[in-house]
């Protein structure tokens, strides 16, 4: 977070700081100076004459009426690395309109199956100005070849990609939401490289509790075999009572590999992370946006410079409560896990 913080769109401090070696204090005048120099350069010549100029964006007067400031702004910004992280897409099948001149951020959630990313998605696409247009590559297709991975991006990040997420004009975020395992690990190296020159931000969000998550893992996959819920598989649900249920099953969990089973999933993760270091990032933890909630998503709404809104989601949690409720061979687990590092995950970390 506080990469992001660093990296916010307004933020002189670090302005300041890229400068050079000259006094902070000198510099932050120049800054005001500049600031300065362009509202009055702005006044002289008129919004219209401003436009015109070829820093960033080409455009018409049309949109300069309804957000004068905001561009100008931009464009005195123009120099700013962080604009490096702005983009106002064209999109070939469809016209912005009057919100032609709004940036957008393009931004990607990576997650893990059974961490919450489902939840966290709903919760992001109540916003009036984000549109993340779901796991796009669970279809396999889409992700054969980097070329067709990278060609699915474009699509998305020009506002192209339509489905019932999609926003369209008056976005002001647009992604996806991207699990590691589908091919974003194997062509890490491409994808790092489109996310660092297209500036696609990526918001990282893990479960810490990874013997939770197994055991989400282990009932989902339960379920698309059982179909719990009157024969329909559910992986998300939206009334306390089906996800009574769903959590009414208890898996058998293997003591013998869970160690290192625990292990790979933690070595997935710290790779992820490490491969996306330099990549404009935030991580997340689902723990964290449980217990911390307003917070955690007004953080995640200033790392991609959206106005700020309440954000709701209908999903209800399927698995609550002490964990020696959910699995079955909970005795074993227990005596097994208590001798390694993975002790902590036993207890209950939240309601
Ligand atoms: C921005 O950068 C361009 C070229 O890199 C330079 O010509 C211009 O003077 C810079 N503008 C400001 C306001 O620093
Ligand atoms: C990638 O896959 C698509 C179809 O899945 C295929 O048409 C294309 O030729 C492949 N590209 C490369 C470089 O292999
Ligand atoms: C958000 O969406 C609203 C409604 O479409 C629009 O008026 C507004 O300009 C958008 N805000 C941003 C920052 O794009
Ligand atoms: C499943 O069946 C029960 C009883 O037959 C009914 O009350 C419930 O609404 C059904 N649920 C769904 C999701 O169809
Ligand atoms: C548990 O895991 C071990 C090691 O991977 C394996 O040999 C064993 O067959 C597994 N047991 C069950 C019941 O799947
Ligand atoms: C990412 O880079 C920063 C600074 O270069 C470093 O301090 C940090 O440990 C790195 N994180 C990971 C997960 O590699
Ligand atoms: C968000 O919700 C809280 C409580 O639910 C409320 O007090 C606050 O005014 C709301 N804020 C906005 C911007 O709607």
């Amino acid at each position: 977070m506080k990469r992001a913080q660093e990296n916010g769109i307004f933020d002189k401090e670090k302005w300041v700081i890229k400068g050079g070696k000259r006094s902070p204090l000198l510099m932050r005048m120049g800054v005001l100076v500049i600031i300065m120099v362009c509202g009055v350069y702005i006044c002289l010549t008129g919004c219209f004459n401003v436009v015109k100029t070829p820093t960033i964006i080409t455009t018409t007067s049309k949109f300069i009426k309804s957000n004068n400031f905001q561009v100008n702004f931009l464009q005195c910004q123009s120099n700013s690395s962080e604009f490096h992280y702005i983009h106002y897409p064209k999109p070939l099948t469809f016209s912005r309109e009057e919100c032609e001149c709004n940036p957008v951020r393009p931004f990607a959630i990576l997650s893990m199956q059974r961490s919450g990313s489902g939840w966290f998605e709903t919760m992001l696409n109540s916003h009036i100005n984000v549109s993340s247009n779901g796991e796009i590559f669970s279809v396999k297709e889409r992700r054969n070849n980097v070329s067709m991975i990278l060609k699915t991006l474009d699509q998305v990040y020009n506002l192209d990609w339509f489905n019932s997420a999609s926003k369209n004009e008056c976005s002001a975020a647009v992604g996806l939401k991207w699990m590691l395992n589908q091919g974003l690990m194997e062509n890490q190296e491409e994808i790092v490289k489109y996310f660092n020159q297209k500036g696609v931000s990526a918001i990282f969000l893990f479960r810490r509790n990874l013997l939770r998550r197994m055991i989400s893992v282990l009932a989902n996959s339960y379920d698309k075999s059982t179909k719990l819920l009157n024969g329909t598989h559910k992986s998300h649900v939206h009334s306390s009572v089906e996800a009574q249920v769903l959590a009414s099953y208890k898996p058998k969990i293997n003591a013998t590999e869970i160690e290192l089973k625990l292990k790979q999933e933690e070595a997935i993760i710290d790779q992820a992370l490490e491969s996306f270091n330099s990549t404009r990032h935030i991580v997340l933890y689902y723990e964290d946006l449980i217990s911390n909630r307003i917070q955690k998503l007004q953080e995640v709404q200033e790392f991609l410079s959206v106005p700020y809104r309440n954000l709701t989601s209908r999903q209800v949690k399927i698995h609550g409560g002490p964990l020696a409720n959910q699995v079955e061979n909970w005795d074993e687990l227990e005596s097994i896990l208590k001798k390694t590092s993975y002790e902590r995950f036993l207890h209950a970390d939240y309601r």
